[in-house]
């Protein structure tokens, strides 16, 4: 399993790659959650990624296209991967083509989750993340357990959110045509459960 999930901020597909982690016993890679994990250890790619995202803007292509790179050789990602967040612009689709030819194991999916912007914008503010677990919860789609010891993510502010979406319109869409081309992309509606979002992936993947 090669799989690319493409959408918005918040769109889900965070919580729906943990779902198909565990069906499919391949790691999730998510560039979103390793520059997090830079800034929190205070390294310098940390430091430097910090300023893009406070601001809701893109880490610069060369960064992430790095720690794929090397986040790809690891023996838990030879039997594939479900990647999360990346890429995020052409030159990073390009890129991700060149590593994965290198290792003669192509792309076999491109998956996009759709869903509208007013909820896009509620999901993302009243999420919150399980510092121990990183478990993704929702206050009110998916309420975390009492005593769960939460963190706000400071890009789901809603002002940074906003700026968010605004980049994926200006950087991230062009990724549909991108693969549409190249025969990869299918479509799936991401409103409604997480239950059903799953079904939808899975019923997707095996036409
Ligand atoms: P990243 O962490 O990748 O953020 P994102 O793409 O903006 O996506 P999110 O994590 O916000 O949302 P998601 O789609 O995973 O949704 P989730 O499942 O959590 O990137 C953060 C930043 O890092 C970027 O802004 C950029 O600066 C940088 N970066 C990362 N990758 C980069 C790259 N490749 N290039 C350059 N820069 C990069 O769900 C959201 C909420 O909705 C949760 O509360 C969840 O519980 C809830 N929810 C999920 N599904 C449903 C459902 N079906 N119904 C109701 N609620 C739901």
């Amino acid at each position: 399993m090669r799989l690319v999930l493409v959408g918005p901020p918040a769109s889900g597909k965070g919580t729906q790659a943990d779902r198909l982690t565990d069906r499919f016993r391949v790691p999730k890679i998510s560039t979103g959650d390793m520059l997090r994990a830079a800034r929190a250890a205070g390294t310098t790619l940390g430091k430097e990624a910090e300023t893009f995202m406070t601001a809701g803007k893109l880490v610069p292509d060369q960064v992430v296209i790095g720690l794929v790179d090397e986040r790809l050789d690891h023996d838990d990602a030879k039997p594939g991967f479900i990647l999360d967040g990346f890429p995020r612009t052409v030159p990073q689709a390009e890129a991700l083509g060149a590593l994965l030819e290198k290792r003669g194991t192509p792309l076999q999916y491109v998956l996009q989750i759709d869903v509208s912007r007013e909820l896009l914008v509620e999901r993302a503010t009243l999420r919150r993340i399980d510092k121990r677990s990183g478990q993704i919860y929702h206050l009110k789609y998916n309420p975390p357990p009492p005593g769960a010891e939460l963190d706000h993510r400071a890009d789901d502010q809603e002002e940074t959110v906003k700026r968010r979406l605004d980049e994926y319109d200006a950087m991230t869409a062009a990724l549909l045509p991108f693969y549409e081309k190249l025969g990869l992309l299918r479509r799936v509606d991401g409103v409604g459960t997480p239950d059903e979002v799953t079904a939808r992936i899975l019923s997707e993947l095996e036409r």
